[in-house]
């Protein structure tokens, strides 16, 4: 990617370890401290109690929703809140079957298997999670050709975690195999002004509350990027302050990141500004949106889209993407006359 991107959610691998540092540090252990997604705590609480209290595992569970929002997090939680341990593992580092299954005889009654990104498990591996989830059984196939037998193994009654950032991508027949299934939302900024306020006190950070509400604002109302705001408003009031973060050091350190009111820092602002102004504000397909901006589909897709989304900036129609008149405005442009927009707020 051209630019590093301070609201962008892939990391670089020079700062891979250190931002992993940073997250695990940040990390809430239990419901008590995750803060926000209240129904799905909720909901979650209450399964947890009913397995508990009929001594069974829980039940299998997919998250799903942008990155950043606390996937890997709740499942962390869930496991600790069990009593249980956990193992984890992605999609792609699962190549085989007998990957899988070497991973689920390796477990034992009661664990958590959290699998993220689950939605690039490939087909052979996902046949083999369907017994594995249902029946807690495992088939194996013995030689190949005519002489070839399968084999059913039982294997420890163990909860699935699977998280994903589009659940559209998952094979229904998988997906049916979840029995519950949430999607993880955008947190309001008062959540975020909590978290952010948290993980200063974690980090030995002094911010004061009007700074922290600024910072809120900008974070894309996502947890893994207010702390990695937060992270460098502070080495900036470290640098050019005496490390207390107060609007004054917040704005100028913002400023600096070209992170703007909205959170948008200039890629989104790019992917806007190609939309109004090669294609009259859209609608446009996403791959010209890929083309345009030189970022993946699945980038667009995962990780531009949700949040103008979800402020009114972009709109998904049936003939492509389109930006609104609040992305006129906030860009300081004049919308074309001829593009009927329609106005989200
Ligand atoms: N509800 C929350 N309360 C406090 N902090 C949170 C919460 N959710 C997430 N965080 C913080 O945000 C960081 C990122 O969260 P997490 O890694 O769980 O996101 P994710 O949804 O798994 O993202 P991805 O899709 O990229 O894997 C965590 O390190 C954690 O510190
Ligand atoms: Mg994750």
């Amino acid at each position: 990617m051209a630019i590093d991107r301070i609201v962008n959610t892939g990391v670089s691998d020079d700062d891979q370890q250190q931002e992993q540092e940073l997250e695990n540090t940040l990390r809430p252990k239990d419901f008590a401290n995750y803060i926000g997604q209240e129904r799905l705590k909720q909901n979650i609480k209450l399964a947890i109690e009913a397995a508990k209290k009929r001594g069974e595992p829980l039940d299998h569970i997919l998250l799903y929703g942008p990155p950043g929002l606390g996937k890997t997090t709740m499942a962390s939680v869930i496991a600790n809140e069990m009593g249980a341990q956990i193992r984890v593992t992605s999609g792609p580092a699962i190549e085989r079957a007998g990957d899988l299954a070497s991973l689920l005889t390796n477990l034992q009654d009661g664990d958590m298997l959290f699998i993220d990104e689950i939605h690039r498990l490939n087909r052979s591996v996902e046949e083999v999670l369907y017994s594995a989830m249902e029946d807690f059984k495992l088939d194996i196939m013995l030689g190949k050709g005519p002489s070839a037998r399968s084999l059913r193994l039982d294997i420890p009654k163990f909860t699935l975690i699977g998280a994903t950032t589009r659940t559209g991508a998952l094979a229904a027949p998988l997906r049916d195999r979840f029995g519950l299934i949430h999607r993880l939302e955008f947190y309001k900024p008062e959540e975020i002004q909590q978290i952010i306020v948290r993980a200063a006190d974690i980090l030995n950070v002094r911010i004061e509350r009007t700074a922290a509400q600024e910072l809120a604002h900008r974070a894309r109302l996502t947890p893994r990027i207010a702390n990695r705001l937060l992270k460098r408003v502070r080495d900036y009031a470290d640098v050019n302050g005496d490390g207390i973060i107060d609007t004054v050091i917040s704005s100028q350190a913002l400023h600096l990141l070209e992170v703007d009111e909205l959170g948008l820092d200039p890629a989104d602002r790019m992917l806007l500004l190609a939309i109004i102004d090669n294609y009259k504000g859209g609608p446009v397909g996403v791959e010209t949106l890929a083309a345009l901006t030189a970022e993946e589909r699945s980038t667009i897709e995962d990780f531009y889209e949700p949040y103008l989304m979800q402020i009114g900036l972009l709109e998904r129609t049936p003939r492509g993407r389109k930006v609104t008149h609040k992305a006129y405005r906030h860009l300081g442009k004049t919308p074309h006359p001829a593009t009927g927009q329609t106005d989200l707020l």
